[in-house]
């Protein structure tokens, strides 16, 4: 496993794979460090459907407003690197800094970026945008790799692409979970103890809604409020926002015509947790048959 802390060694090192193995596919997976089984999935994923393997390993600052949790956000370098080495990734990217000094550029998906997270995240998007795709051009990989537990960002990425003409399969893989339900985050290392007990009653508010709408409810009023009252029985957490939305274009429903994604976004203590849950009518549809 080669680490790479400078671009310029990053574009050295595919160069020599492509040359070696014109043949050969580049799979990339971009996170912030701290990593998990959720990434880890991500990582076997790419690594198994890949010639080649990249990871990149940066808290990136453009994606944390100011009031925000950058200098809380853990790492722990060394741990990374070894789960890298055991999953046999390629190269492990850990830029210290990956703006020079006047970057001016923003990419933004104006339309999806200011909804849900965007819309108390002001500007996280453009900088997840703009990284991914400093990320892209210098990795230039075949295949990116993103989790479904950031819905939003996997939607936002995807349309990216598109518009911009990346020439990238982006393939967005199930959230992995603690046993309880509980979607891993990085961010679950700050929670307490007693928030960590009632943690789980985010995804059980979900799945409740699942199970409504798998009964044959339509209406997402109906849904997003068996979905709130389990999450609020628990007074330690309180919900920021909680929609029913397209996942193709992130569209409010008022009703389950389209596939649809229940996301939220609730805080236990201090720290800031999201999850969300795909409802398609294929999936309702499937449910009923033998
Ligand atoms: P980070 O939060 O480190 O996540 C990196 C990737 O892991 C993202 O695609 C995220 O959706 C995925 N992931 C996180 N938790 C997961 C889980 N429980 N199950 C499955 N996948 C999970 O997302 C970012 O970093 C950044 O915004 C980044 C894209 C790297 C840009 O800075």
């Amino acid at each position: 496993m080669i680490i790479v802390k400078t671009p310029a060694k990053l574009r050295a090192c595919i160069r020599n794979y492509r040359r070696d193995n014109p043949r050969g596919t580049v799979g990339f997976v971009p996170t912030m460090g701290y990593l998990h089984e959720g990434h880890a999935s991500l990582i076997r994923t790419a690594r198994s459907q890949s010639g080649f393997c990249v990871v990149s390993i940066y808290v990136n600052p453009t994606q944390f407003g100011p009031d925000e949790d950058l200098d809380q956000y853990p790492r722990d370098e060394k741990r990374d690197l070894q789960i890298c080495s055991d999953l046999n990734v390629d190269i492990v990217f850990m830029p210290e800094n990956l703006y020079r000094t006047g970057h001016l550029t923003t990419v933004t998906v104006p339309g999806l970026s200011n909804s849900l997270c965007g819309q108390y995240r002001s500007g996280h998007f453009d900088g997840v945008c703009t990284v991914v795709a400093k990320l892209f051009n210098l990795v230039s990989p075949d295949t990116a790799f993103f989790g479904q537990k950031d819905c939003q960002q996997a939607i936002i990425l995807q349309k990216m692409v598109i518009d911009l003409d990346f020439d990238i399969d982006v393939r967005i893989l199930e959230t992995i979970r603690e046993s309880d339900g509980l979607a891993m985050s990085s961010r679950n290392v700050n929670i307490s103890p007693k928030g960590r007990k009632a943690a789980p009653a985010i995804y059980r508010g979900l799945q409740a809604a699942l199970a409504l709408a798998e009964q044959g409810e339509t209406v997402t009023a109906i849904l997003l409020d068996a979905c709130r009252r389990v999450i609020e029985f628990h007074p330690k957490i309180t919900i920021q926002y909680l929609e029913c939305r397209s996942t193709e274009n992130l569209d409010i429903l008022s009703t389950l015509d389209r596939p649809a994604v229940i996301a939220v976004a609730a805080f236990l203590d201090s720290v800031r947790l999201i999850d969300n849950i795909i409802i398609s009518p294929e999936r309702k549809a499937s449910h009923g048959s033998p």
